[in-house]
């Protein structure tokens, strides 16, 4: 780590500590978690998701309702009901999803093999939900995985629910994907199935190459040393009509490095969106003139949209 690197991590560490003043009680633990965190990573590596976590205190851009419901199971986290804001979507959907509750993520999850979606839905996720369930056609009658779908996959549940031949949750953190399955279990949707699924394990691809119709994934680009293995991960799983639906935010230049790595590739066709939806762009707008007080940053939490087609 250079000098430059470890100035950032120390005002990253300043940063969350003087946001823990100004949060409630009930969150406070969790931000405590972090700092120590950041001061752990300070010492140790300092990669990108560090940021990630300092910076996810923009959580929604309000696409979809969140709910209480009965849990239908004991659990150590939270049940919520999902369903599209009012006004925000033109297919109906409504999905249970378990959450992961603070005291379920430790300092050793955050700092294992990548735990960021074990955190919250990130804004990327609830975009590409909002999207996949505007434009059902995308998804209708076609077999769909969701790459790095984190704790509930809930883009991969709107794509069920608009009539998705079939749907595949996959993560490579083995508690996202248990939590994955308990959605599963409980969700009732008898075309929606989780698996683990690694982009740099080949093998964890058995049985799926070549018959994936459309991949989904939110907030994964960010990864330096799994873009490579992420691209070739869809390039293995797309069916020759397949096309891959992939939205995240700029992160400081990660995204531009995975369109590049997209763009050498021959058999790939590829489109970059900015602005791609009018109600998506204007929820933007809306949060940059705020951003004093709700921790929005583009770079950081406006997802950008490739779209990947099989020439
Ligand atoms: C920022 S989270 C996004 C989760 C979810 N899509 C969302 O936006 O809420 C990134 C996800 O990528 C997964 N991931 C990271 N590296 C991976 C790899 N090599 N193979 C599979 N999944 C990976 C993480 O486990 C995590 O769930």
């Amino acid at each position: 780590m250079d000098d430059h690197d470890d100035s950032r991590l120390r005002q990253q560490e300043q940063h969350l500590r003087a946001t823990e003043e100004a949060v409630p009680s009930s969150s406070k633990k969790r931000w405590r978690l972090l700092a120590h965190t950041i001061s752990k990573k300070r010492r140790t590596e300092g990669d990108d998701d560090l940021a990630l976590s300092v910076c996810r205190r923009f959580l929604t851009f309000g696409l979809m309702q969140y709910g209480e419901m009965e849990a239908p199971t004991a659990s150590s986290g939270i049940w919520k009901s999902v369903t599209f804001a009012p006004g925000h979507g033109d297919a109906s959907f409504h999905a249970a999803v378990h959450l992961l509750s603070d005291e379920a993520v430790s300092v050793e999850d955050l700092v294992g093999f990548n735990n960021t979606g074990n955190v919250c839905i990130w804004p990327a996720e609830e975009v590409m939900a909002y999207y996949v369930g505007k434009h059902a056609k995308i998804c209708a009658g076609r077999r769909v995985v969701e790459l790095g779908a984190g704790m509930t996959g809930v883009a991969g549940l709107v794509a069920a629910s608009v009539k998705a031949e079939s749907v595949l949750l996959t993560d490579g953190n083995e508690k996202s994907v248990a939590n994955l399955d308990l959605i599963v279990r409980h969700s009732k949707i008898s075309n929606v199935s989780a698996r683990l699924l690694r982009w740099d394990a080949p093998a964890d691809l058995e049985g799926l190459e070549h018959s994936v119709d459309v991949i989904l994934a939110a907030d994964c680009l960010f990864f330096n040393e799994y873009r490579l293995p992420l691209l070739d991960t869809i390039v293995k799983l797309l069916s020759s009509n397949g096309e891959a639906y992939i939205f995240a935010p700029s992160r400081s230049g990660t995204f531009d490095k995975f369109a590049d790595l997209a763009k050498l590739r021959d058999d790939l066709s590829i489109e970059i969106e900015t602005d791609y939806d009018e109600v998506v762009s204007s929820g933007r707008d809306a949060a940059a003139l705020l951003c004093a007080s709700n921790g929005f940053d583009e770079n950081l939490h406006y997802p950008k949209l490739i779209v990947l087609r099989r020439k």
